[in-house]
């Protein structure tokens, strides 16, 4: 549904914005710069040097060609057009024709790296009892190959979200173990067809919010749970989250011990991981809610990380979930202590965390599967950070340091990617496009969460790269178009690419210039 609310100037939006923040520029031009200080004062060389910054988008949200060249069906594709949601992805930004035009707009920034991820269903159709698509393979090897004529490095997701639907009918998809050795076989498909060039991997995008979404709340597809977490035809919300992750984990090391044995030696390259990884913040000073907060952690991105670098489940996990929560063998414990050479962090926002063990809270976060805790947005109506257009997603700069170094304790300093962090505008209604594109509100997230980054880097955290999320707007998932994460617009009509405000911001930044003013003519590079 789209929300009809009345559009907002320009002018209206600089004089709204805190004045510490903005300072209308009186050049002449319709600029602005950050005023310097502290949180916004970021240069490129505050970065170590071979410090990667890049792009990010995943495949359903930006390729759409939904039945070309011999794709199948995917997940996405059958439950968007089921009425999963109001809008799919079988257009999306047309990536798949237009990625030429698209890598030449990120080199026109001056990225280093691209994110993106492969459609399963684009490469093995119908999965590993049926044939490679030489079409899906062909497609791949342009987009990589364009991206190092532009010196643009590669950083390949095998797994964001969609799958065949044929693997969702024949397994109930991820609950299923058949899943591990069906997302080797297109592991190894990726190794072998892209290895040579490709240097990172990351193997599955935040394995644990894909769980709860699609097993606990039912509402990624195949769409499976019980109440009081939602009215699902089927499934188990306290139980299914629990093997599915199973499955993914089992599968993602599986994936990354071949990568090890028999690629990493010719090829060269690294493998990792992406987590969802909010930072958590106790609601109040008790230990309890203390407690909660690193629970929560350990119920979030802990879930992943631990058994992927030490072989095991976090403690909270075992303590909380008991039996139902299944053990690695010796030989799965081998494979999975240090199955990842980085840990990629995906990070938006900070979240209050109020414990429920000895406090009343909703009927979900009463339950073991949620670590009996509650997340919330506010602590006595006063949110934690500016709201943005994503639900429990606010502006809390800090935190970004704040996770790093968690992590960084926490797995003692491995290497770190930021693979995504940006900014959705909260205001969800049809704007004109030069409104849109001034998005100064993502400069001023993007340059305060680069500012934190950098002081954990300062602190002796190893990050090697960040990617803004995202490249442009795209397919937002339940959302679908109405919120928009990107550094270009795109028009939902033309599908042409307009650079924000944001975009001009990074390429300057990327140039190691730290004041931005906006020049008209940046808009030039519009397609
Ligand atoms: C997902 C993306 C999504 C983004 C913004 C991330 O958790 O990986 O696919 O677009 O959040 O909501």
């Amino acid at each position: 549904m789209k929300l009809k609310i009345p559009t907002i100037s320009l002018f209206f939006f600089l004089i709204s914005t805190p004045a510490t923040l903005l300072e209308a520029s009186n050049n002449g031009n319709r600029g602005f710069t950050l005023e310097e200080n502290e949180d916004t004062h970021i240069k490129r060389s505050d970065f170590p040097s071979g410090f990667l910054f890049g792009t990010a988008t995943s495949a359903y949200q930006v390729e759409g060609a939904y039945l070309e060249d011999g794709k199948s069906l995917s997940n996405w594709d059958v439950f968007s057009h089921s009425g999963g949601c109001e809008e799919n992805g079988d257009i999306a930004d047309d990536h798949y024709h237009m990625f030429l035009g698209d890598i030449e707009l990120m080199h026109s920034i001056g990225i280093q790296a691209y994110r993106f991820s492969i459609t399963w269903a684009r490469i093995l159709p119908r999965g590993r009892f049926g044939k490679v698509n030489p079409a899906g393979i062909m497609f791949y090897n342009k987009i990589i190959d364009n991206l190092i004529l532009k010196g643009i490095e590669p950083f390949v997701t095998i797994n964001h979200v969609d799958l065949p639907q044929e693997l969702e009918d024949r397994y109930g998809s991820w609950l299923n173990p058949e899943m591990q050795e069906e997302f080797v076989y297109l592991a190894e498909t990726c190794f072998k067809s892209f290895g040579d060039r490709v240097k990172y991997w990351i193997t599955i995008n935040e394995p644990q919010l894909l769980a709860e979404l699609a097993y606990e709340w039912g509402v990624f597809p195949p769409c499976r749970c019980s109440e009081p977490f939602g009215n699902c035809l089927d499934g188990n919300s306290d139980v299914e989250p629990i093997i599915v992750m199973h499955n993914l984990l089992l599968a993602h090391g599986r994936a990354a011990k071949l990568y090890h044995e028999y690629f990493q030696p010719t090829q060269g390259g690294s493998i990792g991981l992406a987590v969802h990884a909010y930072m958590y913040e106790p609601l109040t000073d008790s230990e309890l809610d203390h407690q909660a907060a690193k629970r929560a952690f350990a119920f979030h991105s802990g879930w992943t990380l631990d058994p992927s670098i030490f072989g095991d489940y976090p403690e909270e996990l075992k303590e909380y979930l008991g039996y139902a929560l299944p053990s690695f063998s010796l030989d799965e414990k081998n494979f999975m202590t240090n199955s990842i050479d980085f840990i990629g962090i995906n990070h938006y926002s900070s979240i209050y965390v109020k414990d429920c063990t000895n406090a009343s809270c909703s009927a979900t976060g009463n339950r073991a599967i949620q670590g009996f805790l509650e997340a919330v947005g506010e602590r006595d109506g006063v949110p934690i950070g500016e709201h943005t257009g994503a639900r429990n997603s606010y502006v809390v700069p800090k935190g970004m340091e704040e996770i790093v170094n968690l992590i960084k304790i926490r797995y003692n300093n491995k290497p770190m990617f930021i693979t995504e962090n940006g900014y959705s505008t909260p205001d969800l209604h049809e704007q004109r496009v030069d409104e849109l594109t001034n998005d100064v509100k993502r400069i001023e997230y993007h340059t305060k969460y680069l500012a934190s980054l950098a002081k954990s880097i300062r602190g002796g955290a190893d990050v090697r790269g960040y990617f803004a999320w995202s490249f442009m707007d795209s397919y937002e998932w339940l959302y679908g178009y109405d919120v928009r994460f990107g550094l270009y617009h795109v028009d939902r009509q033309t599908l042409a690419r307009t650079p924000k405000l944001s975009a001009s911001w990074y390429k300057n930044f990327l140039s190691n210039n730290s004041d931005f003013v906006f020049m008209e003519t940046s808009r030039d590079n519009i397609y």
